[in-house]
């Protein structure tokens, strides 16, 4: 297992480059089993999470691989003798690989897909995702700790989600497509991967209109072709860029985003204290060596998103005054204040808020990841504290950020990755 060691006190200077979105790239690979032939993508972080799914695809007979290790292009080639399961034992490492079900359901009429589990931030459960099918026509068991599906032909009909779900909208928006008639979400998620999603879909030849909105109306189609499309760029890699340049008191352009996705976070970064400017397809954070605390208070896009609350916790740990951090998406999103503690950082936690009192420095100690964006949380925290910090269990961090220790370090960072 590996570990990042970082001397804290560099100012970051430069520029970056955001890589394809993660949670663009994985339903958008799933939607390849909706057509028979080959698909191609483009600007395909290079993660943990995404060599899952090429994996889950693999396992169910598809030709999925990354062209080369040094590209960002993966094909997936789907042809009609497909196992339509996806097994705990890849299920449990990556929730995500539940985005197959609707696709398999849709495309060959039924599925076997293991349900994912908890994880380390909530319950995470996959209701939503069912309820949805069912109303599509699906028949839904759970037995053995599977989801088994299946449907002679889906119909098109209306889903009403309880509950604001991300990939909830995804998987049935997949099985939808190939449903008999028209189908109409409700209440669905606005996310802008969920719009990339539905972009990437009409591109194969669905009928999508209303994605990025609550309401998204499908007209279902026979069938669909395969697509080449390339990835949005990931606004939470982006974001987390931008705030290593707050906390660190630097000045970095962060090239190829989407700013618009980004108009929750910049405001608070603004709020706080950070200069931020658009540079063409970049956004420019520059900031003073301390900013002020700001409230923050995580809700489905547009609000603030709950994927950037450790990295904000971080910066508001070493800010002036006190913060007050609301978290409302997950119920157990705060691993990241014990570590946070170890550094000097002074956190309350009262039930789903923390109280953050901004203290004047944080000084290096060894800290353990918990969880995806709590291990960016600790490195940004590091890039702050007086002296080193080692982050251990890097294997959260390698799921969701592409080698984030170079990036750092070629915007002046003193990082570098170590066997643990
Ligand atoms: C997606 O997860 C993202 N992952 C998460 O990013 C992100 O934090 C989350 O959306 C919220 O924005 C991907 O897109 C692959 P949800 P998802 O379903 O879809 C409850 C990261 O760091 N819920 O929107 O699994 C659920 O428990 C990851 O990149 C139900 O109750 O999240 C949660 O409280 C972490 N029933 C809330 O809804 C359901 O059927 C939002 O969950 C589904 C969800």
């Amino acid at each position: 297992m590996d570990k990042i060691v970082i001397k804290g006190g560099q100012a970051l200077h430069g520029e970056v480059q955001a890589s394809g979105a993660k949670n663009a790239a994985l339903p958008i690979l799933a939607s390849a089993l909706l057509a028979d032939g080959t698909s191609t993508y483009r600007n395909v972080p290079a993660l943990a999470d995404v060599a899952t799914m090429l994996k889950v695809l693999r396992t169910m007979g598809c030709d999925a691989e990354r062209d080369s290790e040094t590209t960002d292009v993966c094909r997936v080639g789907v042809n009609g003798h497909i196992t339509p399961e996806a097994p705990y034992d890849l299920v449990k490492t990556m929730r995500a690989s539940v985005l197959v079900l609707g696709p398999l359901v849709a495309r060959f009429g039924r599925a076997r897909v293991s349900m994912p589990g908890g994880c380390a931030i909530g319950a995470r459960p996959i209701d939503q995702h069912l309820k949805g099918l069912k109303a599509l026509g699906a028949d839904i068991h759970l037995t053995e700790g599977y989801v088994e599906a299946t449907a002679k032909q889906l119909k098109g009909g209306t889903v009403n989600f309880d509950v604001i779900t991300v990939t909830g909208t995804e998987n049935v928006m997949m099985a939808a497509v190939l449903a008999q008639g028209r189908t109409l979400m409700e209440n669905c998620a606005r996310e802008p991967e969920v719009e990339e999603l539905a972009k990437v879909l009409n591109k194969m030849g669905a009928r999508i209109e209303g994605a990025g909105t609550s309401s998204i109306t499908i007209e279902g189609v026979d069938g669909l072709k395969p697509v080449e499309h390339a990835i949005l760029p990931d606004r939470i890699e982006a974001g987390t860029l931008l705030v290593a340049a707050a906390i660190s008191g630097g000045d970095v352009l962060v090239r190829r985003v989407v700013p618009e996705h980004m108009d929750a976070l910049v405001e608070k970064l603004r709020e706080a204290g950070c200069t931020i400017t658009t540079e063409g397809s970049g956004l420019r954070c520059k900031a003073p060596q301390r900013l002020d605390a700001v409230n923050i208070t995580t809700t489905e896009h547009p609000g603030f998103p709950t994927d950037m609350q450790a990295q904000l916790m971080a910066l508001m740990s070493v800010s002036q005054g006190t913060s007050v951090i609301s978290e409302n998406i997950f119920e157990n999103r705060f691993m990241h204040v014990p570590e946070l503690h170890r550094l000097g950082a002074d956190i309350t936690i009262q039930g789903p808020t923390a109280v953050v009192k901004g203290v004047k420095g944080l000084s290096g100690a060894p800290v353990m990841a918990t969880d995806l964006r709590a291990s960016a949380s600790l490195i940004l925290a590091g890039l702050r504290a007086e002296g080193r910090t080692d982050v251990s269990r890097v294997y959260h961090l390698d799921r969701g950020y592409e080698r984030l220790e170079r990036k750092l370090s070629a915007l002046g960072a003193d990082i570098r990755r170590e066997k643990a």
